[in-house]
């Protein structure tokens, strides 16, 4: 089987072209390297041995697109590629909406084009907006998202929504992710965050190899056990082998949605904890106030993706602060080491 992985040499693409490697698949990479180096896909081939189809191409550029499609008989697509960053969205909508709905457009144009109808929808938990209910399961209430980043991933699941409504050939998998972290057990690949890193765990990293200060803990007058926040963290790794189990399984046309999480949710002074066990030191953090956004807790009813795709999250919080802390100490600059 040939799979297409757009945004294949960033974060989650990189592990998941390990994973589709290891299980035979022949992988084609479309990737701009806007937050992402080649380096990943370089690692990716000494990981498994084989060779990725490697194109530097953005996915709104039609004539590279069709190229691809041209020159591969594309079975899946897996679609990553978008810009990601919460508080950047913000104050660059267009570039988001431009990225995220236009890439997805034209890679659908193309597809359709090509009597290519197989995709896999990097989607997130952010487009459940404020939880209705906890846990939260797949018929949860979407929309009321708060930042461009979330709303272009509810727009896009709508898009996809509504191509299938018009042509009933289409096999459309919506993957939300709840907040993926770790790396890969070799320590080879890993999230490469450009500047200070915004989410959790890869600033705890940052704090441990001494390259910041601090952490700052965003609030603990929260409504959970230790008032700090409260999330699904899952293993990049298990996220991705989600993603092949998707593809093995949905071979019959429609839309389906799963979330990607453990269902065990953890607080920012748990995830602190669990990294100062992995990396062997004491961890500096202050209280800071709450960040403008973020809600109490967040987590996972995963038992659909269970039930029907066979697929459950194996590694623990101490496997995802282990995995971060090798690929961090053996990477201290990212694929710039
Ligand atoms: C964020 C995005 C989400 C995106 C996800 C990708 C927001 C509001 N949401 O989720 O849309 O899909 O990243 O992984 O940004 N925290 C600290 N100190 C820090 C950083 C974070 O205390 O320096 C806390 C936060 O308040 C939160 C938890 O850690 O309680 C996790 O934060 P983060 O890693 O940024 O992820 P989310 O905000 O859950």
């Amino acid at each position: 089987m040939e799979i297409l992985v757009t945004g294949g040499a960033g974060y989650i693409g990189s592990h998941t072209c390990v994973e589709l490697l290891e299980k035979g698949c022949d992988v084609v990479v479309v990737d701009n390297f806007d937050n992402s180096s080649p380096r990943s896909i370089e690692r990716v081939e000494q990981i498994t041995g084989k060779k990725v189809s490697l194109y530097k191409a953005d996915v709104r550029d039609r004539a590279a697109m069709d190229k691809v499609f041209t020159e591969h008989a594309i079975d899946y697509v897996i679609h990553f590629a978008g810009l990601k960053a919460v508080g950047e969205s913000c104050v660059k909508p267009l570039e988001y909406y431009d990225n995220n709905l236009y890439g997805t457009l034209v890679l659908l144009e193309t597809m359709r084009a090509h009597g290519c109808k197989k995709i896999v929808f990097s989607s997130s938990a952010t487009v459940y907006g404020t939880p209705e209910r906890l846990p939260l399961d797949e018929t949860c209430r979407t929309g009321g998202t708060t930042n461009p980043y979330g709303t272009s991933k509810y727009f896009q699941e709508i898009m996809l929504r509504d191509l299938y409504a018009a042509d009933s050939e289409w096999t459309v998998v919506l993957l939300r992710y709840f907040n993926p972290v770790g790396a890969h057990e070799s320590g080879l690949i890993g999230e490469d965050p450009q500047g200070i890193p915004n989410n959790l765990t890869p600033f705890i990293a940052k704090v441990a190899i001494g390259e910041l200060k601090e952490i700052g803990v965003f609030g603990n007058d929260y409504d959970t056990p230790d008032g700090t926040g409260v999330r699904d963290y899952i293993h990049v790794v298990d996220l991705a082998k989600g993603h092949v189990a998707a593809i093995e399984k949905l071979n019959k046309p429609g839309v389906y949605t799963y979330n990607l999480g453990t269902g065990v949710g953890y607080s920012v002074l748990d995830v602190i904890r669990a990294f100062e066990k992995a990396c062997g030191k004491k961890l500096p953090y202050v209280i800071k106030p709450r960040r403008a956004g973020d809600i109490a807790a967040c987590y996972a009813d995963a038992s659909k993706a269970e039930r029907e795709l066979g697929w459950k999250a194996e590694l623990g919080i101490d496997d995802m602060c282990a995995s971060l802390w090798k690929w961090q100490s053996k990477n201290p600059k990212g694929y710039k080491s």
